[in-house]
Protein backbone atom coordinates (compact mmCIF):
# COMPACT_ATOMS: atom_id res chain seq x y z
CA UNK A 1 0.00 0.00 0.00
CA UNK A 2 2.39 2.46 1.18
CA UNK A 3 5.19 1.61 -1.90
CA UNK A 4 2.20 1.79 -4.52
CA UNK A 5 1.40 5.37 -3.00
CA UNK A 6 4.73 6.36 -3.15
CA UNK A 7 4.90 5.00 -6.63
CA UNK A 8 2.03 6.91 -7.74
CA UNK A 9 3.46 10.61 -5.94
CA UNK A 10 6.50 9.89 -8.06
CA UNK A 11 4.91 9.54 -11.43
CA UNK A 12 2.73 12.43 -10.53
CA UNK A 13 6.05 14.45 -10.11
CA UNK A 14 7.82 13.15 -13.57
CA UNK A 15 4.83 14.22 -15.28
CA UNK A 16 4.90 17.92 -13.76
CA UNK A 17 8.37 17.86 -14.43
CA UNK A 18 8.05 17.23 -18.35
CA UNK A 19 5.01 19.65 -18.80
CA UNK A 20 6.88 22.24 -17.23
CA UNK A 21 10.28 21.63 -19.86
CA UNK A 22 7.34 21.09 -22.34
CA UNK A 23 5.96 24.37 -21.17
CA UNK A 24 9.71 26.21 -21.39
CA UNK A 25 10.67 24.41 -24.86
CA UNK A 26 7.16 25.66 -26.29
CA UNK A 27 7.42 29.07 -25.18
CA UNK A 28 7.54 31.74 -27.72
CA UNK A 29 10.26 33.73 -25.65
CA UNK A 30 12.82 31.71 -24.27
CA UNK A 31 14.89 33.56 -21.95
CA UNK A 32 18.08 32.12 -20.82
CA UNK A 33 20.86 33.39 -18.53
CA UNK A 34 24.32 32.69 -19.68
CA UNK A 35 27.43 32.63 -17.19
CA UNK A 36 31.08 32.47 -17.82
CA UNK A 37 34.02 32.84 -15.53
CA UNK A 38 36.30 30.44 -16.72
CA UNK A 39 39.25 32.43 -16.95
CA UNK A 40 39.42 36.26 -15.96
CA UNK A 41 36.39 37.57 -16.72
CA UNK A 42 33.34 37.68 -14.81
CA UNK A 43 30.55 38.02 -17.45
CA UNK A 44 27.00 37.29 -17.11
CA UNK A 45 23.98 37.69 -20.23
CA UNK A 46 20.26 37.30 -20.48
CA UNK A 47 19.20 36.40 -23.78
CA UNK A 48 15.90 35.07 -25.92
CA UNK A 49 15.68 32.50 -27.80
CA UNK A 50 16.15 34.71 -31.06
CA UNK A 51 19.46 35.82 -30.11
CA UNK A 52 18.34 39.27 -28.97
CA UNK A 53 20.82 40.59 -26.34
CA UNK A 54 18.43 41.61 -23.61
CA UNK A 55 21.13 42.33 -20.52
CA UNK A 56 25.04 41.72 -20.87
CA UNK A 57 27.62 42.87 -17.99
CA UNK A 58 30.86 41.73 -17.91
CA UNK A 59 33.95 42.63 -15.73
CA UNK A 60 37.01 42.13 -16.63
CA UNK A 61 39.92 41.65 -14.49
CA UNK A 62 42.41 42.72 -17.12
CA UNK A 63 43.94 45.09 -15.29
CA UNK A 64 44.63 43.49 -12.07
CA UNK A 65 46.21 40.77 -13.96
CA UNK A 66 48.79 43.05 -15.88
CA UNK A 67 50.27 44.51 -13.27
CA UNK A 68 51.71 41.20 -12.19
CA UNK A 69 52.63 40.07 -15.72
CA UNK A 70 50.06 36.83 -16.06
CA UNK A 71 46.85 35.21 -14.51
CA UNK A 72 46.95 34.49 -10.74
CA UNK A 73 44.26 31.81 -9.92
CA UNK A 74 43.76 32.03 -6.65
CA UNK A 75 43.38 36.37 -7.13
CA UNK A 76 41.05 35.65 -10.36
CA UNK A 77 38.87 33.46 -8.06
CA UNK A 78 38.69 36.48 -5.44
CA UNK A 79 37.62 38.77 -8.16
CA UNK A 80 35.12 36.44 -9.34
CA UNK A 81 33.65 36.44 -5.94
CA UNK A 82 33.53 39.69 -5.50
CA UNK A 83 32.25 40.39 -8.36
CA UNK A 84 29.82 37.77 -9.71
CA UNK A 85 26.55 39.02 -6.94
CA UNK A 86 27.43 42.74 -8.38
CA UNK A 87 27.65 41.42 -12.40
CA UNK A 88 24.04 39.38 -12.11
CA UNK A 89 21.84 41.60 -10.27
CA UNK A 90 23.23 44.70 -12.84
CA UNK A 91 22.57 41.98 -15.76
CA UNK A 92 18.77 41.38 -14.63
CA UNK A 93 18.76 45.37 -14.10
CA UNK A 94 19.75 45.91 -17.91
CA UNK A 95 17.16 43.33 -19.40
CA UNK A 96 14.49 44.82 -17.02
CA UNK A 97 13.50 41.48 -16.21
CA UNK A 98 13.18 39.59 -12.59
CA UNK A 99 14.90 35.81 -12.20
CA UNK A 100 11.32 34.31 -11.82
CA UNK A 101 11.15 34.90 -15.69
CA UNK A 102 14.13 33.30 -16.49
CA UNK A 103 13.52 30.08 -18.21
CA UNK A 104 16.83 28.12 -17.62
CA UNK A 105 20.36 29.10 -16.53
CA UNK A 106 23.45 28.15 -18.83
CA UNK A 107 26.94 28.07 -17.12
CA UNK A 108 30.23 27.61 -18.01
CA UNK A 109 31.68 23.82 -16.34
CA UNK A 110 34.52 23.47 -18.55
CA UNK A 111 37.23 23.73 -19.71
CA UNK A 112 39.24 26.43 -17.55
CA UNK A 113 41.02 27.54 -14.60
CA UNK A 114 39.18 25.20 -11.83
CA UNK A 115 38.78 27.83 -9.36
CA UNK A 116 37.31 30.58 -11.39
CA UNK A 117 34.94 27.76 -12.78
CA UNK A 118 34.10 26.46 -9.26
CA UNK A 119 32.81 30.41 -8.61
CA UNK A 120 30.30 30.57 -11.96
CA UNK A 121 29.28 26.83 -10.88
CA UNK A 122 28.64 27.89 -7.56
CA UNK A 123 26.66 30.55 -8.21
CA UNK A 124 24.66 29.10 -10.91
CA UNK A 125 23.75 26.47 -8.25
CA UNK A 126 22.48 28.89 -6.01
CA UNK A 127 20.33 30.67 -8.68
CA UNK A 128 18.98 28.13 -9.84
CA UNK A 129 17.93 26.63 -6.50
CA UNK A 130 16.30 29.93 -5.28
CA UNK A 131 14.31 30.53 -8.01
CA UNK A 132 13.82 26.85 -9.19
CA UNK A 133 15.46 26.90 -12.83
CA UNK A 134 16.75 24.19 -14.98
CA UNK A 135 20.79 24.54 -15.14
CA UNK A 136 22.40 24.03 -18.99
CA UNK A 137 26.08 22.79 -18.64
CA UNK A 138 28.34 25.05 -21.30
CA UNK A 139 31.74 23.73 -22.97
CA UNK A 140 33.37 26.80 -23.16
CA UNK A 141 35.31 26.61 -26.69
CA UNK A 142 31.62 25.07 -27.83
CA UNK A 143 30.25 28.17 -26.80
CA UNK A 144 32.91 29.93 -29.01
CA UNK A 145 32.23 27.46 -32.05
CA UNK A 146 28.87 28.53 -31.99
CA UNK A 147 28.70 32.29 -30.92
CA UNK A 148 28.79 33.16 -34.80
CA UNK A 149 25.53 31.88 -35.55
CA UNK A 150 23.92 34.43 -33.09
CA UNK A 151 24.16 37.34 -35.17
CA UNK A 152 24.86 35.95 -38.50
CA UNK A 153 22.92 33.03 -40.47
CA UNK A 154 25.57 30.21 -40.79
CA UNK A 155 24.02 26.72 -41.61
CA UNK A 156 25.51 23.70 -40.49
CA UNK A 157 27.95 22.17 -40.79
CA UNK A 158 31.34 24.72 -40.38
CA UNK A 159 34.54 24.21 -40.08
CA UNK A 160 35.89 25.92 -37.27
CA UNK A 161 39.01 27.43 -36.09
CA UNK A 162 39.16 28.64 -32.47
CA UNK A 163 41.90 30.56 -31.39
CA UNK A 164 42.06 32.22 -27.89
CA UNK A 165 44.75 32.44 -25.23
CA UNK A 166 44.28 28.86 -23.83
CA UNK A 167 43.01 26.75 -27.66
CA UNK A 168 44.16 26.25 -30.60
CA UNK A 169 41.80 24.27 -32.15
CA UNK A 170 39.93 23.04 -35.60
CA UNK A 171 37.04 21.34 -35.77
CA UNK A 172 34.03 20.09 -37.72
CA UNK A 173 30.86 21.20 -36.34
CA UNK A 174 27.50 19.29 -37.60
CA UNK A 175 24.92 20.70 -34.47
CA UNK A 176 24.88 21.98 -31.43
CA UNK A 177 26.45 18.76 -29.95
CA UNK A 178 28.43 16.90 -32.65
CA UNK A 179 31.95 18.10 -32.89
CA UNK A 180 35.35 16.76 -34.78
CA UNK A 181 38.47 17.68 -33.49
CA UNK A 182 40.94 18.04 -36.43
CA UNK A 183 43.75 19.46 -35.05
CA UNK A 184 45.11 21.23 -31.55
CA UNK A 185 47.88 22.73 -30.05
CA UNK A 186 50.86 20.75 -28.97
CA UNK A 187 52.07 23.65 -26.54
CA UNK A 188 51.18 27.45 -26.42
CA UNK A 189 47.74 28.90 -27.91
CA UNK A 190 48.25 31.89 -30.32
CA UNK A 191 46.94 34.11 -27.83
CA UNK A 192 49.15 32.63 -24.97
CA UNK A 193 52.35 33.30 -27.17
CA UNK A 194 51.03 36.80 -28.33
CA UNK A 195 50.73 38.10 -24.63
CA UNK A 196 54.06 36.39 -23.32
CA UNK A 197 55.77 37.93 -26.63
CA UNK A 198 54.16 41.60 -25.90
CA UNK A 199 55.13 41.05 -22.00
CA UNK A 200 59.09 40.15 -23.02
CA UNK A 201 59.18 43.12 -25.53
CA UNK A 202 57.62 45.19 -22.36
CA UNK A 203 54.70 46.76 -24.28
CA UNK A 204 52.61 47.27 -21.43
CA UNK A 205 55.46 50.33 -20.53
CA UNK A 206 53.97 52.23 -23.40
CA UNK A 207 51.21 54.09 -22.12
CA UNK A 208 48.72 53.13 -25.11
CA UNK A 209 49.06 49.62 -24.55
CA UNK A 210 49.16 49.78 -20.34
CA UNK A 211 46.16 47.97 -19.75
CA UNK A 212 45.73 45.79 -23.62
CA UNK A 213 45.93 42.18 -24.00
CA UNK A 214 49.63 40.68 -25.60
CA UNK A 215 47.42 39.92 -29.11
CA UNK A 216 45.67 43.73 -29.36
CA UNK A 217 49.21 45.22 -28.65
CA UNK A 218 51.19 43.30 -31.34
CA UNK A 219 48.57 43.60 -33.73
CA UNK A 220 48.05 47.84 -33.23
CA UNK A 221 52.16 47.60 -33.42
CA UNK A 222 52.26 45.90 -36.53
CA UNK A 223 50.08 48.42 -38.36
CA UNK A 224 53.03 50.97 -37.95
CA UNK A 225 56.17 48.93 -39.52
CA UNK A 226 58.47 50.52 -41.47
CA UNK A 227 60.11 46.88 -42.81
CA UNK A 228 57.99 44.03 -41.72
CA UNK A 229 59.75 41.22 -43.00
CA UNK A 230 63.17 42.40 -41.20
CA UNK A 231 62.68 39.44 -38.75
CA UNK A 232 62.32 35.94 -39.48
CA UNK A 233 60.31 33.20 -37.48
CA UNK A 234 60.40 29.66 -38.23
CA UNK A 235 57.57 27.99 -39.73
CA UNK A 236 56.50 25.70 -37.01
CA UNK A 237 55.56 21.66 -37.97
CA UNK A 238 56.30 22.52 -41.88
CA UNK A 239 57.20 18.90 -42.34
CA UNK A 240 53.83 17.33 -40.26
CA UNK A 241 51.33 16.80 -42.57
CA UNK A 242 48.33 16.81 -40.10
CA UNK A 243 46.35 19.87 -38.71
CA UNK A 244 47.91 20.26 -35.40
CA UNK A 245 49.92 23.96 -34.18
CA UNK A 246 52.91 24.75 -31.99
CA UNK A 247 53.57 27.95 -31.20
CA UNK A 248 56.43 27.49 -28.98
CA UNK A 249 58.67 28.03 -31.63
CA UNK A 250 57.62 31.35 -32.75
CA UNK A 251 57.64 31.92 -28.85
CA UNK A 252 61.25 31.24 -27.99
CA UNK A 253 62.78 32.47 -31.35
CA UNK A 254 61.04 35.48 -30.08
CA UNK A 255 62.74 35.62 -27.07
CA UNK A 256 66.34 34.97 -28.91
CA UNK A 257 65.88 37.53 -30.67
CA UNK A 258 64.69 40.15 -28.61
CA UNK A 259 67.64 39.67 -26.67
CA UNK A 260 69.70 39.79 -29.40
CA UNK A 261 68.46 43.04 -30.57
CA UNK A 262 68.11 44.53 -27.16
CA UNK A 263 71.79 43.91 -27.01
CA UNK A 264 72.83 45.36 -29.99
CA UNK A 265 70.39 48.54 -29.24
CA UNK A 266 71.95 48.34 -25.68
CA UNK A 267 68.34 49.09 -24.41
CA UNK A 268 67.75 49.67 -20.73
CA UNK A 269 66.16 47.13 -18.13
CA UNK A 270 63.03 49.77 -18.24
CA UNK A 271 63.40 49.94 -22.37
CA UNK A 272 61.80 48.33 -25.53
CA UNK A 273 64.00 47.90 -28.76
CA UNK A 274 63.73 50.77 -30.87
CA UNK A 275 62.39 47.79 -33.98
CA UNK A 276 59.31 46.89 -31.81
CA UNK A 277 56.87 47.78 -35.22
CA UNK A 278 58.77 45.50 -37.26
CA UNK A 279 59.34 42.89 -34.44
CA UNK A 280 55.23 42.75 -34.08
CA UNK A 281 54.86 42.99 -38.00
CA UNK A 282 57.09 39.70 -38.53
CA UNK A 283 55.28 37.82 -35.35
CA UNK A 284 51.90 38.90 -36.57
CA UNK A 285 52.74 37.48 -40.53
CA UNK A 286 54.64 34.28 -39.23
CA UNK A 287 51.26 33.32 -36.48
CA UNK A 288 48.81 34.05 -39.15
CA UNK A 289 50.95 31.59 -42.01
CA UNK A 290 50.86 28.64 -39.41
CA UNK A 291 46.97 28.98 -39.57
CA UNK A 292 46.35 29.60 -42.50
CA UNK A 293 48.80 26.40 -43.85
CA UNK A 294 46.78 24.32 -41.06
CA UNK A 295 43.34 25.91 -41.96
CA UNK A 296 44.10 24.91 -45.62
CA UNK A 297 44.66 21.38 -44.96
CA UNK A 298 41.01 20.96 -42.47
CA UNK A 299 39.40 22.29 -45.47
CA UNK A 300 41.29 20.28 -48.08
CA UNK A 301 40.34 17.35 -45.48
CA UNK A 302 36.47 18.57 -44.67
CA UNK A 303 35.31 19.61 -47.99
CA UNK A 304 33.99 16.70 -49.30
CA UNK A 305 32.20 16.40 -46.11
CA UNK A 306 29.60 19.51 -47.30
CA UNK A 307 28.51 18.18 -50.11
CA UNK A 308 25.80 20.47 -52.02
CA UNK A 309 25.42 22.50 -48.47
CA UNK A 310 27.53 25.93 -48.55
CA UNK A 311 30.94 26.37 -47.14
CA UNK A 312 31.90 28.04 -44.01
CA UNK A 313 34.60 28.85 -42.03
CA UNK A 314 34.04 30.05 -38.81
CA UNK A 315 36.91 32.21 -36.77
CA UNK A 316 36.60 32.26 -33.03
CA UNK A 317 38.08 32.77 -29.74
CA UNK A 318 39.83 35.99 -28.26
CA UNK A 319 42.35 35.91 -31.62
CA UNK A 320 39.77 36.34 -33.86
CA UNK A 321 39.43 39.85 -33.10
CA UNK A 322 42.83 40.58 -35.05
CA UNK A 323 41.95 41.83 -38.20
CA UNK A 324 45.46 41.05 -39.93
CA UNK A 325 44.83 37.14 -39.02
CA UNK A 326 41.04 37.30 -40.15
CA UNK A 327 41.43 38.51 -43.30
CA UNK A 328 44.39 35.91 -44.27
CA UNK A 329 41.85 33.48 -43.16
CA UNK A 330 39.09 34.91 -45.20
CA UNK A 331 41.06 35.05 -48.36
CA UNK A 332 42.35 31.21 -47.66
CA UNK A 333 38.70 30.52 -47.80
CA UNK A 334 37.84 31.98 -51.19
CA UNK A 335 40.00 29.71 -52.76
CA UNK A 336 37.93 27.05 -51.57
CA UNK A 337 34.83 28.65 -52.33
CA UNK A 338 34.06 28.96 -48.83
CA UNK A 339 32.78 32.17 -47.07
CA UNK A 340 34.36 33.22 -43.34
CA UNK A 341 32.47 34.46 -40.45
CA UNK A 342 33.55 35.98 -36.78
CA UNK A 343 31.61 37.13 -34.40
CA UNK A 344 30.94 40.72 -33.82
CA UNK A 345 34.33 41.75 -32.16
CA UNK A 346 32.50 42.43 -28.63
CA UNK A 347 31.71 38.33 -29.00
CA UNK A 348 34.92 37.35 -30.17
CA UNK A 349 36.73 37.13 -26.39
CA UNK A 350 34.94 35.61 -23.34
CA UNK A 351 31.60 36.58 -22.21
CA UNK A 352 28.34 36.04 -21.03
CA UNK A 353 26.03 36.24 -24.55
CA UNK A 354 28.16 33.42 -26.14
CA UNK A 355 27.38 31.35 -22.62
CA UNK A 356 23.41 32.03 -23.25
CA UNK A 357 23.37 31.27 -26.97
CA UNK A 358 24.90 27.81 -26.56
CA UNK A 359 22.33 26.99 -23.76
CA UNK A 360 20.15 28.22 -26.56
CA UNK A 361 20.78 26.21 -29.07
CA UNK A 362 21.35 23.05 -26.75
CA UNK A 363 17.59 23.82 -25.71
CA UNK A 364 16.40 23.79 -28.85
CA UNK A 365 17.75 20.77 -30.10
CA UNK A 366 17.28 18.65 -27.12
CA UNK A 367 15.47 20.12 -24.07
CA UNK A 368 16.91 17.03 -21.76
CA UNK A 369 20.06 19.25 -21.93
CA UNK A 370 18.56 21.12 -18.92
CA UNK A 371 19.43 20.13 -15.42
CA UNK A 372 17.47 19.77 -12.20
CA UNK A 373 20.07 17.00 -10.50
CA UNK A 374 22.09 20.21 -9.52
CA UNK A 375 24.70 18.19 -6.85
CA UNK A 376 25.32 16.35 -9.98
CA UNK A 377 27.08 18.93 -11.99
CA UNK A 378 30.94 19.45 -11.20
CA UNK A 379 33.64 21.56 -13.31
CA UNK A 380 36.49 20.28 -15.17
CA UNK A 381 39.60 22.25 -15.55
CA UNK A 382 40.59 20.12 -18.51
CA UNK A 383 37.69 18.84 -21.26
CA UNK A 384 38.18 17.31 -24.76
CA UNK A 385 36.04 18.80 -27.59
CA UNK A 386 34.08 16.18 -29.69
CA UNK A 387 35.37 12.92 -31.44
CA UNK A 388 39.10 13.05 -32.13
CA UNK A 389 39.93 12.82 -35.50
CA UNK A 390 43.79 13.51 -35.17
CA UNK A 391 44.84 10.33 -36.33
CA UNK A 392 43.08 10.05 -38.96
CA UNK A 393 43.71 13.44 -40.56
CA UNK A 394 47.15 12.32 -40.00
CA UNK A 395 46.94 9.20 -41.98
CA UNK A 396 45.19 10.85 -44.94
CA UNK A 397 48.48 12.67 -45.42
CA UNK A 398 47.07 15.56 -47.58
CA UNK A 399 49.86 17.52 -49.38
CA UNK A 400 48.90 20.95 -50.08
CA UNK A 401 49.81 23.98 -52.72
CA UNK A 402 49.68 26.67 -49.78
CA UNK A 403 47.72 29.52 -50.80
CA UNK A 404 49.60 32.96 -50.09
CA UNK A 405 48.68 35.78 -48.02
CA UNK A 406 46.84 38.49 -50.34
CA UNK A 407 48.71 40.22 -52.70
CA UNK A 408 48.79 43.85 -51.16
CA UNK A 409 49.98 41.78 -47.59
CA UNK A 410 52.74 40.58 -50.27
CA UNK A 411 53.51 43.83 -51.49
CA UNK A 412 53.70 45.46 -48.07
CA UNK A 413 56.02 42.29 -47.01
CA UNK A 414 58.12 42.71 -49.98
CA UNK A 415 58.86 46.74 -50.37
CA UNK A 416 61.59 47.41 -47.81
CA UNK A 417 61.33 50.79 -46.00
CA UNK A 418 63.82 53.11 -45.36
CA UNK A 419 65.32 52.41 -41.75
CA UNK A 420 66.40 55.17 -38.97
CA UNK A 421 68.62 54.16 -36.76
CA UNK A 422 67.65 53.78 -33.07
CA UNK A 423 69.27 53.88 -29.90
CA UNK A 424 66.10 51.82 -28.27
CA UNK A 425 63.17 53.84 -26.49
CA UNK A 426 63.70 54.89 -23.07
CA UNK A 427 60.68 55.21 -20.81
O1 LIG B 1 38.89 33.87 -25.84
P1 LIG B 1 39.62 34.75 -24.89
O2 LIG B 1 38.96 36.03 -24.46
O3 LIG B 1 40.01 33.97 -23.59
C1 LIG B 1 40.41 32.66 -23.58
O4 LIG B 1 39.50 31.78 -23.53
O5 LIG B 1 41.63 32.43 -23.69
O6 LIG B 1 41.04 35.07 -25.58
C2 LIG B 1 41.99 35.89 -24.95
C3 LIG B 1 43.19 35.99 -25.85
C4 LIG B 1 44.38 36.71 -25.23
O7 LIG B 1 45.49 35.85 -25.23
C5 LIG B 1 44.60 37.91 -26.13
O8 LIG B 1 45.97 38.23 -26.30
C6 LIG B 1 43.97 37.47 -27.43
O9 LIG B 1 42.85 36.71 -27.04
N1 LIG B 1 43.55 38.62 -28.24
C7 LIG B 1 44.10 38.94 -29.43
C8 LIG B 1 43.46 40.14 -29.85
N2 LIG B 1 42.55 40.50 -28.90
C9 LIG B 1 42.61 39.55 -27.94
N3 LIG B 1 45.06 38.34 -30.15
C10 LIG B 1 45.40 38.90 -31.32
N4 LIG B 1 44.86 40.05 -31.79
C11 LIG B 1 43.89 40.70 -31.10
N5 LIG B 1 43.37 41.85 -31.58
ZN1 LIG C 1 37.64 31.85 -24.41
Amino acid sequence: MYSCSLMYLTIQMLRVLRNSVQNITTARHLSVLGIETSCDDTGIALLNQNGEVLGNVLNSQQKFHTRYGGIIPPRAQDLHRAKIAEVFENCIAQAQMTPEQLDAIGVTTRPGLPLSLLVGLRFAKHIARKYKKPLVPVHHMEAHALQARMEQNIPYPFLCLLISGGHCQLVFVRSPSKFSLLGETLDDAPGEAFDKIARRLRLFLLPKYEHWNGGRAVEDAAQHARNPSRFEFPLPLARDRNCNFSFAGIKNNSFRNIRAVERQEGTPPDGIIHQYHDFCAGLLAAVSRHLMNRTQRALEYTIPWFGNAPRSLVVSGGVANNDYIFNDLSHLATHYDCQAYRPSKKYCSDNGVMIAWNAIEKIKENSNCMRWDYDSLSICGKATLGENLLSAVAEANIKCKWVQASKWRRAMNETPQPLTAGQGIVL
